[in-house]
C-alpha cells in the first residue's frame, strides 16, 4: 500500500510557477516507485490574481490548503513599484496569514556554504547552521495603531509580542534539533541589553529549556554583535535560536554569505501537524528575470528536501540533497548564466533518479 501526500502547490508570481515546475520535477524523482504518492492540487494566488478578481487569500482558500498534508510556495508579490501593491498587502494578506492561521511558529533556514560555491567571504570555513526563527509572534503581529496620523503629532507604535508559551515552544524545538546535529550547539540571538522585557523572556526560557538537554553547549549573542560573527566567523554557529524580526534579518545576511538567493530554502514548520507546514524557497518572485527561464530553481527544489524531511521520507530527502550538492559541485559560477530553469531542474531529477 502506498502513501498518498495531499500537497497543496501555490506557485505564485513571477519566478514562482517556474520554480515550482522544477521543484515539483524532483520532487517526484525522488519518489517515483517509492512508498509515497503526491497528490497536487495547484492554487492560484498571488499578486497576479489579487489584481484580476481582488482576492488575497479568502477563508475559503484557506480552508481548501489546511486539508492538505504540506504546501509547496514559489513566490509571490508584483513589482513592488505598483501602486496597487503598495503597503506589503500580498506579504501581509497572504504569506504572513498563512503563517498565523496555520500556525507556523518554526521558520527554519539552514544555511550552508556548498563546495564550488563561491561565498562574497574569501575564507568562510565550513559553514552549516540553522536560524530556527519563531513565526507567529513578536513585531510581526500587527499590535500597534497611529494616533493623529499624518500631523506633526503623529504617534506610531509596533508592540512586540512575546508569550511564554510562543517563546518555550519554539526554543524546545532549538534544542530538540540541536541534539540532533553533530556539533551540538545552540546560539540565542536577542537585544537582551535593551529589549528588557522581552529579552528577559527568551534569556529565561533558554536557561530552563538547557536543563532538558545537557548534550547542547549554550551561547548568547546580541543581534547586532550577531552579525558582525556571521561575517567574521560563520562556521562558530549551528542552531541559532531568534525572535521574528531578528531572524528576517539575520536570515537575509545568511543568505548572501552562503553565496547566492537562488540557493537558500526554508520551512515554515507547525511540529504539531495540526496544520500543513510550508516549504518555499526564501527569495520573491523576481520580476526583473520572470518568463525568461533564468531563475535558479535549486532553492525550490532545496524546499523540497525539507518537505520530505518533515513528512518523515528521510530517505528521499537525502537524496534531493546529495543531487543537489552534486548539481552545485559541478557548476563554474553560482549564477547559473549557462543553463535555464528548466534545464538545472531536468539535471537534478535526473541525477536523484541515478541514486540508489
Ligand atoms: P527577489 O528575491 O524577488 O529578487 C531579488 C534579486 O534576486 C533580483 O535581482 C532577482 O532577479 C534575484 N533572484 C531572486 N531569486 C532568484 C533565483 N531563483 N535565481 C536567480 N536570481 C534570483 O526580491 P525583490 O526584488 O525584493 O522582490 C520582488 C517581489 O517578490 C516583491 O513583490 C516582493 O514583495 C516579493 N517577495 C516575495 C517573497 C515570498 O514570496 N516569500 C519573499 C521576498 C520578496
Ligand atoms: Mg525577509
Amino acid at each position: 500500500m502506498s502513501r498518498t501526500v495531499k500537497l497543496a502547490a501555490i506557485p505564485g508570481d513571477g519566478i514562482g510557477p517556474e520554480v515550482v515546475a522544477e521543484a515539483l520535477k524532483v520532487l517526484r524523482a525522488a519518489t517515483d516507485g517509492g512508498e509515497v504518492d503526491f497528490d497536487v492540487t495547484e492554487f492560484s494566488l498571488g499578486a497576479a490574481r489579487f489584481k484580476a478578481t481582488g482576492d488575497i487569500l479568502t477563508d475559503s482558500d484557506l480552508a481548501a490548503i489546511s486539508t492538505h498534508d504540506a504546501i509547496l510556495l514559489g513566490a509571490v508579490g508584483g513589482d513592488p513599484r505598483d501602486p496597487e501593491l503598495r503597503g506589503g498587502i500580498i506579504e501581509r494578506g497572504l504569506l504572513l496569514k498563512l503563517r498565523f492561521a496555520l500556525d507556523h511558529y518554526v521558520n527554519l533556514r539552514p544555511t550552508k556554504v556548498y563546495p564550488g560555491v563561491p561565498s562574497p567571504l574569501s575564507d568562510p570555513g565550513a559553514v552549516d547552521f540553522v536560524v530556527v526563527r519563531e513565526g507567529t509572534e513578536g513585531p510581526y503581529v500587527g499590535n500597534g495603531g497611529s494616533l493623529r496620523t499624518g500631523t506633526p503629532h503623529e504617534i506610531a507604535n509596533e508592540v512586540s509580542v512575546n508569550t511564554a508559551y510562543g517563546v518555550e515552544r519554539v526554543v524546545r524545538y532549538a534544542f530538540e534539533l540541536a541534539a540532533k546535529r553533530p556539533a551540538h550547539k545552540l546560539t540565542l540571538v536577542h537585544k537582551t541589553n535593551v529589549l528588557v522585557f522581552s529579552g528577559s523572556l527568551w534569556q529565561r526560557t533558554v536557561d530552563a529549556v538547557a536543563v532538558d538537554y545537557p548534550t547542547v553547549a549554550v551561547d548568547y549573542q546580541h543581534v547586532d554583535a550577531a552579525t558582525i560573527h556571521l561575517v567574521a566567523n560563520p562556521s562558530r554557529f549551528d542552531v541559532i535560536v531568534t525572535d521574528n524580526l531578528f531572524g528576517d534579518i539575520l536570515t537575509d545576511l545568511a543568505g548572501a554569505i552562503s553565496g547566492g538567493i537562488g540557493l537558500a530554502a526554508s520551512g515554515n514548520i507547525n511540529p504539531d501537524g495540526a496544520f500543513p507546514s510550508m516549504f518555499e524557497p526564501v527569495h520573491g518572485s523576481a520580476p526583473d528575470i520572470a518568463g525568461q527561464q533564468k531563475a535558479d530553481p535549486t532553492a525550490a527544489i532545496l524546499s523540497t528536501a525539507l518537505l520530505l524531511d518533515h513528512l518523515g521520507l528521510l530517505e528521499a530527502a537525502a537524496r534531493v540533497t546529495e543531487a543537489v550538492e552534486a548539481d552545485i559541485a559541478a557548476r563554474t559560477t553560482t549564477v547559473d548564466g549557462a543553463r535555464s530553469t528548466t534545464e538545472i531542474g531536468d539535471a537534478i531529477a535526473r541525477r536523484v533518479s541515478s541514486i540508489l
